[in-house]
């Protein structure tokens, strides 16, 4: 190896750590886009991402998805929908942070709220997605009245940290996330906002 050619390898290597989190991303790519739609979700173990891709679906996949992990740019689009998933009765510290930091970009713009939670295997109550939606994440978002679901999801305990998996070891797998119900709520959100 001569060294021009030592030199452009080690700069392509170096590029490759410097700028890893882009080629690592997982990009989304909605079947018909509009542009104008986007879910924004949180989620640990991914429950809340297929439920956010089944939502999209029920859209006719105009929406784009993002992890808010991904820190995406929302300032372009004109209807979002933002949920995730429940942790000790609240959705994750970077959807927490995404949300109070991005009041502006969200003003006016958001049209559907969901969760989605263990709550022991049990059918959701009115009156507990009164307090995971209307009295938390509505209040985080400031928005009243807008389409809401709180969804079953799943426990894999392989796909947890150590701790979680601890908390949750008298647990065994289970998975009640629906897609019917995930695109069912994507057609009310998308219908309501025409
Ligand atoms: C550590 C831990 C805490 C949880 N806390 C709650 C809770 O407070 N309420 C609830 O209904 N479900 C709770 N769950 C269940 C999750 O909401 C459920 O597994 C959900 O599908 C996780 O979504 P995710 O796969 O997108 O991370 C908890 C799960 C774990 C692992």
């Amino acid at each position: 190896m001569d060294k021009r050619q030592f030199c452009k390898i080690s700069m392509l290597s170096l590029g490759a750590l410097v700028f890893p989190k882009k080629g690592l991303a997982l990009e989304y790519y909605p079947t018909t886009p509009d542009k104008k739609w986007a879910i924004l979700y949180g989620t640990w173990c991914g429950s809340a991402r297929d439920a956010s891709l089944w939502i999209s679906e029920g859209m006719a996949g105009v929406a784009n998805v993002f992890d808010v992990r991904e820190n995406p740019d929302l300032s372009g689009y004109e209807n979002i929908v933002i949920g995730g998933a429940i942790r000790m009765a609240k959705v994750s510290g970077e959807l927490e942070k995404y949300i109070a930091d991005h009041k502006n970009d969200l003003k006016g713009k958001i049209r559907g709220l969901f969760t989605v939670s263990g709550n022991m295997m049990q059918p959701v109550t009115p009156a507990q997605k009164a307090q995971l939606i209307d009295n938390y994440l509505a209040k985080l978002c400031e928005v009243s009245n807008v389409p809401s679901a709180t969804f079953l999801g799943r426990v894999t305990l392989s796909l947890m940290d150590k701790e979680a998996a601890q908390m949750m070891s008298s647990m065994k797998d289970y998975d009640n996330l629906k897609r019917p119900e995930c695109m069912a709520f994507g057609k009310q959100v998308f219908e309501a906002a025409k």
